[in-house]
Parts: C-alpha cells; sequence; structure tokens
C-alpha cells in the first residue's frame, strides 16, 4: 500500500512543483490563508505547500466576489485516493467511507488530533456526531470506551469482522483480558457460552445500567438461556432463598470457568455446607447440618459422597425441604401412595407396599413387615423421621439412640440389631424384639414392660 502511495505522490508532487511553485507559495505567504498551515497535525502535503495537489484555479482572478476561481483537483474520495489507496475490499464497510464521505471525519488540511481528526485520543465526540451518544453514556462503563478508545475494538473504515471489529468478538476481548484467557484455558471445568461463544452473549461491549457491563442482572441473565430454572425460580412452592438474595446464582456458580463440576465455587457438600453450617439461617432457623455430619458414625450414602443434590434441588421444588420427591413435613401423617417417593426413589419401591413380604425390608418379624405396621396400617401413621435421621447418625441403620423431640423430651429409640432382626427400647411402647427367621410371638401389646423373647 505504501509503495502505490509513494510512487502516486511523488508522481504528483513533480507535476505540482513543476506547474506552480509560486502559485502554492503565494496562498499561504499572504496571510490570506495562513490559518490553514496553523493546524496542530497538519496533512503532509499542506505542510509541505503542495496546495494545488489538490486545489485548481480555474478562474485567473483570485479572489473574486461571489464566485469561485479555485476547484478541487477532483471530488472527494477520488481527490483523497490520487495518494491513498481506495477502501472497499473488505466485507464490512463503514457507511460513511461507502458513501466516500471522508471528510465527515477527516479535515483536509490538518487537525487537532493525529490523524486530520479534530479529537485527539477520546474519540467519542466524533463518533457521536452521526452515532446515539447513550451507550457512551452510562452508569457503569467499560475502561477503554470510556477514554473513547474505540480504535482498540474497531476499524473506522473497513473490516471483515460484523461491526468493523479489528477480530472475532472473542479474540478483541481476550487479546486486552490476556490473564482471563489464560485461566480459561487451564480450567477444569468451563461453561459453555464461556469457552466458545461471544463474550457478548452476557455483556455489553461499551457500558450498561448493570454492573460489570452485563446485559442484564443475575438472575435475569442466566434465565434467559435456563429457562427451565427460570420456571423454578417463580413457580417453586419451596424456593431457594439464595437464588433470589444478592448473590443469585453467583453465589453458588462462577459465571466463567471453575475447578468443580457444574461450575461450583468448591466441591457441593462444602458448596451447602458453607452458609448451612451456622446455626442462625434463617428464621425460624434450620438445623446447622455441618455440625450434624461432623463426627457421625454413619453418613447417609450420597452424603458419604459428597453429595446432597441427589435428595434436594438446589434451584427449589415442589416438595418439603427442596426434596425431589414428596415427603410430609409433620411426625405423624395418614399414609397415602406415593407421599413418600423422596425416600424410595432410591430405596426398595415396594417397602411399604405389603403388609407381609420376605424380601422388600429387613425391617420384619418373620413376614410381618414393621415398616408397614409402623408407617402404613396404623391409626396414627408414623412418618420416616420417627426413627430415621436424614443425614447422618451415631447408630446403624441412620437411626440415632434418641430421635424425635417431642416437646421437651427426646425420645429414645435403643436400637441393637442382631444378625436376624433387632430390638428397639423406645419410649413409644415397651422393648420389643423382631426377627426375620423364627417370628417373635408377643405376649401382650401395650401397658406391660414385658420384653418377649
Ligand atoms: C490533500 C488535499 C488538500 C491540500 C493539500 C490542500 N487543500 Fe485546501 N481544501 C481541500 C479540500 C478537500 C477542501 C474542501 C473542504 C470542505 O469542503 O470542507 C479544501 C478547502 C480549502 C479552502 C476553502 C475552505 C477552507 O477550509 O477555508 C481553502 C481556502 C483552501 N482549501 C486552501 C488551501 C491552501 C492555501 C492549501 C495549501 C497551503 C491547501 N488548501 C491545501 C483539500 C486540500
Ligand atoms: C497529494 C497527496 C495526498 C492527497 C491528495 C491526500 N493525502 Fe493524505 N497524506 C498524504 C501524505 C504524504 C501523508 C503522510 C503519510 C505518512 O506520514 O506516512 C498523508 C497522511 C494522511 C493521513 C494520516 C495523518 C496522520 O496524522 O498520520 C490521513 C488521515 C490522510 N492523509 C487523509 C487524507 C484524506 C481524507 C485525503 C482526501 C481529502 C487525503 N489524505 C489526500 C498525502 C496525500
Ligand atoms: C467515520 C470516520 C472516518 C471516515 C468517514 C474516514 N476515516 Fe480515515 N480515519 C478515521 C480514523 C478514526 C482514523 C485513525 C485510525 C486509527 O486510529 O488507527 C483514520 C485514519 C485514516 C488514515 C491514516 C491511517 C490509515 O489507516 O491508513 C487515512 C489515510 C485515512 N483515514 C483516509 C481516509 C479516507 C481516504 C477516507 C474516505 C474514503 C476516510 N479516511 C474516511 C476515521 C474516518
Ligand atoms: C472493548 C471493545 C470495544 C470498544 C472499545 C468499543 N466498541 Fe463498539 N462494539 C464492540 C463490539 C464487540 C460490538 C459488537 C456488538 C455485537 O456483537 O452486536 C460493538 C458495536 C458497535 C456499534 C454497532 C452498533 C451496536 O451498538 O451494536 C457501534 C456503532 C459502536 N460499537 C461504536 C463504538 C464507539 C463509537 C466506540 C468508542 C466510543 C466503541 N464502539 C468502542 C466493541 C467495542
Ligand atoms: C458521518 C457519520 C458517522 C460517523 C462520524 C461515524 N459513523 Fe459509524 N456509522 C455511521 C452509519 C450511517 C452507520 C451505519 C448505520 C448503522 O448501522 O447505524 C455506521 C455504522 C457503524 C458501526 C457498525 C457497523 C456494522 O456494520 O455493524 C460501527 C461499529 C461504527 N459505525 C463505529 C463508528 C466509530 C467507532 C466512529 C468514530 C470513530 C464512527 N462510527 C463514526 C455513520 C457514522
Ligand atoms: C483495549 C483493552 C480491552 C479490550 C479489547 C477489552 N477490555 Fe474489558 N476491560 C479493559 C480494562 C482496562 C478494564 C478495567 C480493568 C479493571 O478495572 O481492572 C476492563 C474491564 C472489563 C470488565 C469488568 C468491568 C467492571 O465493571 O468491573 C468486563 C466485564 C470486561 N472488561 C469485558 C470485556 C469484554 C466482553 C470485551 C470484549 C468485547 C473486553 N472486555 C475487551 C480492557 C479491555
Ligand atoms: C454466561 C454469561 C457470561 C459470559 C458468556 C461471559 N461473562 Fe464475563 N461475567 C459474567 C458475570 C455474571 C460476571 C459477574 C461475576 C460476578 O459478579 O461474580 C462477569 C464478570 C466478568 C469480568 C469481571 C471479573 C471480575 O471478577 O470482576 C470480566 C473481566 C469478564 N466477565 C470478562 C469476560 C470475557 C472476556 C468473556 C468472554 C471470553 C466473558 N466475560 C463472558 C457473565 C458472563
Ligand atoms: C447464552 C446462553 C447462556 C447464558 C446467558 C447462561 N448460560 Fe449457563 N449454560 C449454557 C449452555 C449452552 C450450557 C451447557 C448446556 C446445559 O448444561 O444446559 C450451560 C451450562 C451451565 C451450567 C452447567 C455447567 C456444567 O458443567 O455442566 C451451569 C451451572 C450454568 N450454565 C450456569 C449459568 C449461570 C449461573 C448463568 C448466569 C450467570 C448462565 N449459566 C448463563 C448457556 C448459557
Ligand atoms: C445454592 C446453590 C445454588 C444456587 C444459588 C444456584 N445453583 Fe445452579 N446448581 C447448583 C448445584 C449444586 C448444581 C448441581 C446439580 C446437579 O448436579 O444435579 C447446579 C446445577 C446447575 C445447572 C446445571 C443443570 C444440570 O442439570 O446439570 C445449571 C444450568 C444451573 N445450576 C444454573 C443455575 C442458575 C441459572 C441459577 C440462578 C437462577 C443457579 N443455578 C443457582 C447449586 C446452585
Ligand atoms: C449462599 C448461601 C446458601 C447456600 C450456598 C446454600 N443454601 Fe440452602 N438455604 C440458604 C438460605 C438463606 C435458606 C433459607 C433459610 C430460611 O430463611 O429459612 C436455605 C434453605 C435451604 C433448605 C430448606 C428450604 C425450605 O424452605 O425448607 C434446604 C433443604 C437447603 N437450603 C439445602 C441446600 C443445599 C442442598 C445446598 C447446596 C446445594 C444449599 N442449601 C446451599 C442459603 C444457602
Ligand atoms: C438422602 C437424602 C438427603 C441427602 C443426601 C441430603 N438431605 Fe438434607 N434433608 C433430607 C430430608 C429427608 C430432610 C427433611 C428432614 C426432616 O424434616 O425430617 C432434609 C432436611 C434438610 C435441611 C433442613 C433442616 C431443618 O432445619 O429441618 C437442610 C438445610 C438440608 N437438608 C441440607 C442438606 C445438605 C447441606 C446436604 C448435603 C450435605 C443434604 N441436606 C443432603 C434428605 C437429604
Ligand atoms: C439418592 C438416593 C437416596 C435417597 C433419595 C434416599 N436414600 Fe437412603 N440410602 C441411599 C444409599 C446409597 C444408602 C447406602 C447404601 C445402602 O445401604 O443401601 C442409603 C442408606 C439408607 C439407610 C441405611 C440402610 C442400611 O442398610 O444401612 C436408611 C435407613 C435409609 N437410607 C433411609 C432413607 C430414608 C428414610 C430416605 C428418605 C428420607 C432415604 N433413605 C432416601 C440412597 C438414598
Ligand atoms: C419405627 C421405626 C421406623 C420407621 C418409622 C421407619 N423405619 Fe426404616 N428401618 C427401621 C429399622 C429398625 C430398620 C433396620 C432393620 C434391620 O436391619 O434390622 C430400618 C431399615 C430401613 C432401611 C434399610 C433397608 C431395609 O428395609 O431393611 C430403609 C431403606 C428404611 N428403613 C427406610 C425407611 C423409610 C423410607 C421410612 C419411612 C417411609 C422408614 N424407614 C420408617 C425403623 C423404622
Amino acid at each position: 500500500m505504501y509503495r502505490l502511495f509513494t510512487i502516486s505522490y511523488l508522481a504528483l508532487l513533480l507535476v505540482v512543483l513543476f506547474q506552480s511553485y509560486s502559485s502554492a507559495q503565494s496562498c499561504s505567504a499572504t496571510s490570506c490563508h495562513q490559518a490553514i498551515l496553523n493546524n496542530k497535525m497538519p496533512h503532509a502535503p499542506v505542510q509541505a505547500q503542495e496546495c494545488l495537489s489538490c486545489h485548481h484555479r480555474k478562474n485567473q482572478n483570485h479572489p473574486i466576489l461571489g464566485g469561485k476561481s479555485w476547484e478541487l483537483v477532483a471530488k472527494v474520495p477520488a481527490l483523497c485516493e490520487q495518494c491513498h489507496t481506495p477502501f472497499g475490499n473488505k466485507k464490512v464497510i463503514h457507511s460513511p467511507v461507502k458513501d466516500g464521505d471522508c471528510l465527515a471525519c477527516h479535515k483536509p488540511h490538518g487537525g487537532a488530533g493525529q490523524f486530520l481528526l479534530n479529537v485527539r485520543e477520546d474519540r467519542t465526540k466524533l463518533c457521536v456526531t452521526c452515532h446515539d451518544p447513550e451507550p457512551f453514556n452510562q452508569q457503569f462503563m467499560h475502561g477503554p470506551v470510556a477514554v473513547g478508545a474505540c480504535n482498540k475494538c474497531h476499524q473506522p473504515h473497513e473490516s471483515n469482522e460484523k461491526a468493523l471489529l479489528n477480530a472475532p468478538v472473542r479474540i478483541v476481548c481476550l487479546t486486552c483480558h490476556s490473564d482471563f484467557a489464560t485461566a480459561l484455558k487451564q480450567a477444569k471445568v468451563a461453561h459453555p457460552p464461556v469457552k466458545d461463544g461471544p463474550c457478548t452473549a452476557c455483556h455489553n461491549p461499551h457500558g450498561s445500567s448493570v454492573s460489570k457491563i452485563l446485559k442484564e442482572k443475575v438472575p435475569d441473565l442466566c434465565v434467559t438461556c435456563h429457562s427451565a430454572i427460570g420456571k423454578k425460580l417463580t413457580e417453586a412452592k419451596v424456593p431457594h432463598k439464595p437464588l433470589t438474595q444478592t448473590g443469585g446464582c453467583s453465589s453458588c456458580h462462577s459465571a466463567h470457568y471453575s475447578a468443580n463440576r457444574k461450575l461450583l465455587p468448591f466441591e457441593e457438600k462444602e458448596t451447602c455446607l458453607n452458609c448451612h453450617g451456622t446455626d442462625k439461617l434463617g428464621t425460624p432457623p434450620l438445623r446447622n447440618i455441618k455440625k450434624d455430619l461432623e463426627g457421625k458414625k454413619f453418613l447417609h450414602g450420597p452424603i458419604n459422597k459428597g453429595e446432597c443434590v441427589p435428595c434436594h434441588d438446589p434451584h427449589g421444588s415442589d416438595n418439603f425441604r427442596m426434596l425431589r420427591g414428596s415427603y410430609p413435613a409433620e411426625i405423624y401423617v395418614p399414609y397415602k401412595e406415593g407421599i413418600y417417593g423422596a425416600c424410595l426413589g432410591c430405596h426398595k419401591k415396594n417397602l411399604l407396599r405389603f403388609a407381609e413380604t420376605s424380601i422388600y425390608t429387613k425391617f420384619r418379624n418373620g413376614k410381618r413387615n414393621l415398616h408397614y405396621v409402623h408407617v402404613v396400617n396404623n391409626r396414627k401413621s408414623r412418618t420416616c423421621r420417627i426413627c430415621h435421621q436424614p443425614h447422618a447418625s451415631d447408630g446403624e441403620k441412620l437411626i440415632d439412640k434418641e430421635v424425635m423431640k417431642f416437646g421437651v423430651w427426646t425420645i429414645p429409640v435403643n436400637l441393637t440389631l442382631s444378625t436376624s432382626g433387632g430390638s428397639c427400647a423406645p419410649g413409644c411402647h415397651q422393648a420389643f424384639s423382631y426377627d426375620r427367621e423364627k417370628a417373635v410371638v408377643y405376649k401382650t401389646y401395650s401397658t406391660n414392660q414385658q420384653r418377649s423373647k
């Protein structure tokens, strides 16, 4: 480009020099057009006083009243293209450039700033002579835009990228945000739209009314793509508070990348226990789950693997305690099929189905299903929690020595297991044993504290 440019410039220069050296001198030698030479950053041919490279005298009388004695040697942009390579070879051409309106931006004789512009490093003023100024005057501005460095991302004339960008969006962004690029490459888990897509899926490039120049605030931003979770946000009967509190989705997910699955900030259990490790969460306060687990001999299967979400939907659900299946909130509740979905999704579906069974539970006396006895076939149907802990216990089978609070009294269970059965000495009734192989025969059933053996 420069060679072409230099050759054409030199050729023109020779012609001009030869033809009218004295004429050019006289334009500025007189004080008439002195101002033209006073520009801070003059155009090279103007500085060299080659007025005639652009101006042609059409009338010998100059100046003449009410007429024109000079004309341009060619119309812009042809005038400029005498020395500069024409534009028009790229896919996207800036509209005023396509129209050949070079003078919409450039001062032909020189400007206050570089590149024959009347602006310096801050280009905003120039651009907003045509563009809506609103995007460049927002509450939160992107660093380079705030200082009007449009050229760090855009070409002024033409480009092969959309929006006259210097390169594809991701590359434009990651060229400056190079720490980000390195961290993203090294991360174990990357959010797909961040890994492959344009950063502008979530960020405005210029500025925004939302901090971090986001297009929308979290969680609205997230649920434009994750609409199923958006639905839970508004419709779940038991919502999870942190989703709508400050932080929103960001209190559990990184938007970009992470060392943990599902973009979690820590391992799953640790993520939950970071909040659920206090006695003061919520009113009335929820149990301190961290304390519930600490030092316990038996952890419920999924928790033993570090998981909470097989049972709780972290985004909220329609069930008590955000469980993934139905589970009654009360201690005693009339039995209906399906109400223990939260447990039976993993455990034997027929646990509570038959009064007699030899396979579906070990909690039986002979064939008599004692789960059925306690939970189903009773005027005062008990829920699982009367015996089992949901998360962890000191005793086997998730049964602690003491379980439910009954008013001010914590009911003891005192379960002991044998190879073919067990015995309980609960606070609910007299001690009973059960035996799967040789059914225990119960003599009395209510008042006597008699142990049947
Ligand atoms: C690179 C081309 C170029 C050179 C060199 C050039 N001009 Fe111009 N000049 C223009 C163009 C283009 C316009 C029309 C500007 C417009 O329409 O806004 C113009 C306009 C003018 C005008 C009328 C409007 C004004 O800006 O005052 C004068 C007078 C003028 N030039 C004088 C000169 C003198 C004197 C020189 C040499 C010292 C010179 N020009 C060198 C391109 C040039
Ligand atoms: C007679 C030849 C000639 C013509 C005609 C000409 N230019 Fe130039 N232009 C030059 C030269 C020489 C330079 C200096 C190049 C350099 O520094 O590498 C230059 C530099 C520029 C620059 C860069 C200035 C800077 O500060 O770096 C711009 C912008 C420019 N010209 C625009 C125009 C426009 C717009 C027109 C038409 C109105 C035009 N030129 C017409 C010769 C010309
Ligand atoms: C929308 C405003 C705008 C228009 C219209 C425009 N330019 Fe420019 N031009 C610029 C800006 C801004 C720069 C400075 C580029 C940079 O920062 O790298 C520039 C730089 C230049 C340069 C010097 C650097 C380079 O890229 O070679 C030349 C020459 C030039 N323009 C010529 C032209 C010509 C010829 C036209 C008309 C066909 C034109 N420009 C139309 C804004 C414009
Ligand atoms: C950090 C890079 C960056 C900077 C700096 C920047 N832009 Fe942009 N601009 C973009 C990107 C990326 C797009 C494309 C947005 C998209 O994907 O639709 C864009 C789009 C545009 C558009 C097209 C219309 C629109 O809003 O989508 C205009 C006009 C624009 N920018 C003007 C400017 C002006 C004027 C400046 C300087 C004040 C500027 N830009 C500075 C990155 C930037
Ligand atoms: C003379 C008027 C004018 C000036 C000055 C101007 N633009 Fe534009 N620009 C337009 C027009 C007209 C369009 C096309 C209509 C549109 O998309 O809004 C456009 C489109 C754009 C686009 C979008 C291109 C695309 O195809 O998506 C970008 C980016 C842009 N301009 C950046 C700038 C920047 C940066 C500046 C300042 C250096 C600037 N413009 C100065 C008139 C102008
Ligand atoms: C020219 C260099 C440059 C380019 C290109 C660039 N940025 Fe930036 N960006 C910065 C600077 C400088 C900051 C301010 C850094 C700081 O405050 O620590 C910044 C800050 C940010 C911030 C944080 C804003 C805040 O309020 O804290 C986001 C988000 C961002 N950039 C996204 C992008 C995106 C998306 C792109 C591509 C469209 C991009 N950047 C391209 C230089 C750049
Ligand atoms: C899926 C949406 C999304 C995409 C895509 C995305 N970001 Fe972000 N980005 C965010 C959110 C949300 C925040 C605010 C994080 C927060 O507050 O914890 C953010 C914050 C930032 C920040 C400020 C960092 C900080 O910690 O303050 C930078 C810089 C940034 N993003 C750059 C980028 C770049 C570069 C890309 C493209 C490679 C990108 N982002 C793509 C959603 C996104
Ligand atoms: C532009 C669309 C888009 C936006 C906006 C978006 N995501 Fe995503 N996200 C996806 C896609 C695509 C996937 C991969 C498919 C899937 O798991 O749904 C994904 C996956 C995820 C995953 C699972 C990652 C894994 O490793 O399996 C999480 C967590 C996530 N997004 C959280 C967020 C959060 C938080 C936000 C808001 C800051 C957000 N997303 C905004 C498109 C988006
Ligand atoms: C309290 C912590 C927490 C909050 C707050 C949270 N999530 Fe999640 N999210 C998780 C956990 C834990 C997982 C992993 C679930 C799994 O493995 O089944 C997850 C998984 C996801 C997934 C992947 C879904 C899939 O089935 O793999 C997406 C997408 C997601 N979250 C988006 C969001 C969005 C959007 C928000 C905000 C509206 C949000 N999350 C808020 C904890 C949270
Ligand atoms: C950012 C803090 C935070 C994180 C992380 C968090 N929670 Fe919560 N969780 C809360 C708050 C706040 C409440 C509501 C307390 C109240 O007001 O009752 C809550 C409530 C709950 C409830 C009871 C819901 C109800 O209304 O009955 C369960 C169950 C729960 N969280 C499980 C989890 C699980 C599982 C995880 C990990 C995937 C987790 N939480 C991560 C803050 C958190
Ligand atoms: C095997 C299923 C299961 C797993 C795994 C599980 N939970 Fe629960 N969680 C429950 C059940 C059932 C309840 C209801 C207990 C009740 O009210 O009797 C519950 C209740 C809760 C409550 C409310 C406590 C209160 O005050 O009543 C929180 C908070 C909670 N779980 C958090 C967690 C966290 C954190 C994890 C992971 C460390 C986790 N859960 C793992 C089944 C589970
Ligand atoms: C996500 C699957 C899952 C859910 C839901 C679930 N559990 Fe479990 N449970 C397990 C796993 C895995 C084990 C350990 C392996 C085993 O012994 O079956 C276990 C073990 C048990 C044990 C101890 C069994 C033994 O032999 O030591 C009891 C009791 C128990 N669960 C009761 C419940 C109750 C009550 C619920 C409902 C509140 C429930 N479980 C919900 C997966 C689940
Ligand atoms: C009256 C106390 C009691 C109640 C109520 C109770 N269980 Fe059990 N459960 C036991 C005992 C005792 C065992 C241990 C049986 C053995 O191994 O000898 C047990 C064992 C289990 C086991 C291990 C597998 C098996 O059946 O042997 C699961 C799973 C289980 N219970 C789930 C539940 C569920 C779900 C509920 C609520 C629907 C529930 N239990 C209600 C006392 C109870």
